[in-house]
Parts: C-alpha cells; structure tokens; sequence
C-alpha cells in the first residue's frame, strides 16, 4: 500500500471539503477502536466498524445525530481520542464516512486532526454504465458502486436496453431472454453469441448495494430508437414489422418504435410497471437520443396518426411518443428522464413539465430545457463528461468517437459562471456517462473511469478551479491503486 502517512488533512482530501481546518496530531485507527452511533445512525455505526475495520462498543467514533443540518452534510471532527460525526441523516453520516474511509487509505490508518464541515454543491452526481453493448459482472458493478460513492457519487443510471443487447427481465416475455438479449459474434464463424438478460436477483442484488452506499438507481428503457434488439424479439412493435435481428455493429439503426401502432402503447405499459416494481428508486429514464424518423417517414400506420394529431412533420412523433412514454412512467409512480433530443418536434405537442433532461451533446439542450422548465442534468460529451472517449489524442489510447482528457474533466462545471441564475436554478447536477461498444472487459472499463470519474466527482460536489484540482492527481492515483483498479496514468492533456 502507497501512504502518505504525514501530510495534513488538506493536503489529502479530494472532493475538496467546503470547510476544512487542519489540526495538530493524529487518530490512530485499529482493531481495537470502538464506534457508537445513536439511535437513527445505528446502521452507519455497523458499515464503518465492517468498513474501517474496527468493533461495535465504545465512543472512540461516535455518529451523533445533529439537526437542521442539511440532508447531505456533515461535520467531522478528528482529534487525537476521538471522532465525532454530526449529521440530520443517515446520507450525511455517509458521506462523513467516506471521507474518513478516504484518509484512512491514503496514511495506512494514521489519521491526521482536522475539522471538515461538508456538503454538496449539486444534489445529482451520477454516473452511467452501458451495459447493453457489453455486460458487466454483478462484482464488478458493486465495485464501481462503491468507489463511486467514496467519492460521494449518488446515482447510478444503468443503460440496459440499446440496439445491441436488451438485458431487463420481464414477465411474459419469453423471448426477450430467449432472441433480444443475445446477439451473434459475427467475427466468429461459429456462430457464438454474446449476452444474456440479468436476473431479478442479480438487478435486486445491485439495488440492494447501491441503497446501502447511499446510491440511487435510474434503469434505462430506451425509446422510441435503439430499440434493434426488443424489434428482433417482437417485430410486430417496428414499422415494417421485420424481420429485424439483434445487431453485432454499432451506430444509428433506422427500425424504431413504431408510433401508429398501440401495441407498442401497451408493451411499454407493461414493461414500465415491471420495471417499476422491480427497481425502487423515483426515475426512469426512457433514452430518446438518436431516433431517426425515416421509418415513421413510410409506415401508413405512423402516418395515420400524424393525420390524426394534425403533425405536418415525422419528427414531431417523437415528441408524441415522449408525451404517452411520459404518462406511463408518471402512472407507474416515477419521474420520466430523457435524452436531449427529446426538446426537438414539440413545436406542437409541448413535452411534459416534469420531465427531465439530460443534456449530452453539449450544454445547449440543458439550457434551453431549463428555460422551458424542465429540471436538468448536465452530462455534455463537449466537456469532458464522455468516458467512452479517450484520455488523449493519440492512437496509443483506448478509446472511442472523441477525447476527455483529465484537464477537461477537472474543468467540467455543470452550471458555468456566465449562466443565468434563472437557468442554472433548475440544473440539478451533472454526470459521466460510460458507453461500452469498444469496452470489453472490466479492466477496460476501469482503465476510462478512472481517476477521470474521480474528477468528475469532485466537480459535482464543490466545483473547483482546475489546477486546485489537478493538484490532487497524485493522490487521486494513490487512491486507485490501494483501492486496486486499473487507472489512466499518462499526460494531463
Ligand atoms: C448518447 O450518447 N447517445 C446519449
Ligand atoms: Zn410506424
């Protein structure tokens, strides 16, 4: 293990705390220290004994429970006997824990004095994990998981549905196991295949995880595009009605939801009421990026219904498609999230208020939702919020489409200075999005995550100026080997 046993406080804590004070002298912490917790924070006292590896018993820790403080903060006092924690909430004395949890790994458990006084800029700090291109393991997404929430992460918005892989188990619908999950290997002459749906118990498994570390869930159901492998399972749901096949290639298909026809309606009904049964969080996120509408375009049935809606234009179903999705997920209990496309073709229909939008091809889209009132997420593939992209411009990177290097990352502000304060009042947050069509393998997918998604975390919590931030790349690299994940090391830009 690398430590940095004699630095300061300061000099080691990244997020960077609102308010940090260093002291004089350490906390030793071992086995033998004991943590106490009140009554509401009796479950945080269990995670750090398990997760700072010391016991139950005494008040050398001690979580107490302070109110009126604001549902993410914390205060964190380490002095030479003890350590106290001070929250309103379980959340607050997480995110206290992590913080403890942070310096714990960077001085071998020598803990330096300091005072910290914490809490988030932003209330979304997300990241997204496709894993319709490429699955990951049921390990391997709690690893990420947990790191992310060290880093005071809070949601994790899971892609499991796209052109290449649908991975979502519903009732009824035997053949989405069976045709939509799998698709074949076409560089191989043996006819592989690749995928398969997770289990209820494994998605529960995940759910179950992420609620201990403090972390939402938002699965993904794209629509009315991307939809390649559900059409190969049910082709009754495109335009032409197929044959369609899951496709082992990447892009932008043509065959998408077919708008004229309600059984589409009525399989999205059903799968948004299992999906929201089995996933417990408020979201969900129904994509809407990338839908061609050529296929709209030729279909007498999405025809009949622009003469029915008196649209002069094909692009504006998808705002139809967005506006009906958007009643689904509402009558299921949840709040809709979608895409940036799904601002366009509203001339007419409008889009509903409570949608949010998650903005991706730059700032732009976010902007002019927020002027139209939607609640926004930041996550621009212009500055930095795209993993899949490489760390560099160089043929010697991994890497896919364009270029996020660390700099851009430690720059990224999901509401710059020259925003109006009316705009940026509805900007909830922003997030790191990780597609994996070149990602095969976990250690890939470590390898573009980090430390950029470190970074990131820290623009998310207390937005800082990029050197300030750059300053901490040592430590954030310290940090990725004792925590054992492939990390980026080469140039800053
Ligand atoms: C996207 O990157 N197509 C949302
Ligand atoms: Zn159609």
């Amino acid at each position: 293990m690398r430590t940095h046993q004699q630095m300061k406080a300061s000099s080691l804590l990244f997020p960077h705390p609102r308010h940090l004070e260093d002291k004089e002298g350490v906390f030793r912490l071992h086995e033998t220290t004991s943590v106490a917790a009140e009554p509401l924070l009796n479950a945080i006292g269990d995670q750090c004994a398990v997760l700072l590896g010391c016991k139950r018993g005494g008040e050398d820790i001690l979580f107490k429970v302070q109110k009126e403080m604001a549902e993410e903060a914390y205060r964190l006092t380490i002095t030479k006997n003890q350590i106290v924690i001070r929250s309103s909430t379980p959340i607050g004395s997480f995110r206290a824990l992590s913080t403890l949890r942070r310096l714990a790994l960077l001085t071998d458990n020598i803990l330096p004095c300091c005072l910290v006084e914490d809490e988030p800029s932003y209330s979304w700090r997300g990241f997204m994990l496709d894993c319709s291109r490429h699955m990951f393991s049921v390990p391997f997404i709690k690893k990420l998981i947990d790191i992310a929430s060290l880093f005071h992460l809070n949601r994790f918005h899971w892609h499991l549905t796209d052109d290449q892989g649908w991975r979502i188990p519903l009732e009824g619908y035997e053949k989405l196991e069976t045709t939509a999950s799998k698709r074949t290997e076409s560089q191989y002459t043996d006819g592989r295949t690749y995928g398969r749906l997770y289990t209820k118990e494994e998605i529960l498994e995940i759910q179950a995880y992420a609620h201990e570390h403090h972390m939402l869930i938002i699965p993904e159901l794209e629509t009315p595009g991307h939809v390649s492998a559900l059409l190969a399972a049910y082709p009754e749901l495109g335009c032409t009605k197929g044959p369609y096949t899951v496709p082992d290639s990447w892009g932008i298909f043509e065959e998408v939801l077919c708008a004229g026809n309600e059984g589409v309606f009525t399989f999205l009904e059903d799968a948004i009421a299992q999906i929201s049964e089995l996933f417990s969080d408020p979201y969900i996120h129904i994509g809407g990026d990338e839908c061609p509408h050529r296929a709209w375009e030729a279909c007498p049935a999405c025809r009949n219904r622009m003469k029915e809606l008196d649209l002069q234009h094909a692009h504006q179903l998808q705002a139809y498609m967005t506006s009906r999705i958007c009643k689904l997920v509402e009558k299921a209990g949840k709040r809709p999230i979608g895409w940036d496309e799904v601002l366009e073709g509203t001339e007419l229909l409008g889009l509903p208020k409570d949608l949010i939008v998650m903005s991706w091809r730059g700032l732009g889209g976010g902007i002019e939702a927020s002027k139209r009132g939607h609640q926004v997420i930041m996550s621009p593939n212009t500055a930095g919020c795209y993993f899949d992209y490489k760390h560099l411009d160089s043929e010697e990177e991994m890497g896919n489409l364009g270029v996020s290097t660390l700099r851009d990352v430690a720059s990224f502000a999901c509401t710059p200075p020259s925003l109006d304060p009316s705009v940026r009042q509805n900007i909830l947050g922003g997030q790191a999005n990780l597609w994996t069509e070149k990602v095969t393998s976990s250690k890939q997918a470590e390898y573009l995550l980090f430390p950029r998604l470190m970074f990131m975390a820290g623009q998310l919590w207390n937005p800082q100026q990029t050197e300030t931030n750059l300053a901490k790349r040592e430590v954030l690299q310290m940090l990725c080997d004792n925590l054992g994940v492939l990390s980026y090391r080469g140039p800053l830009s």
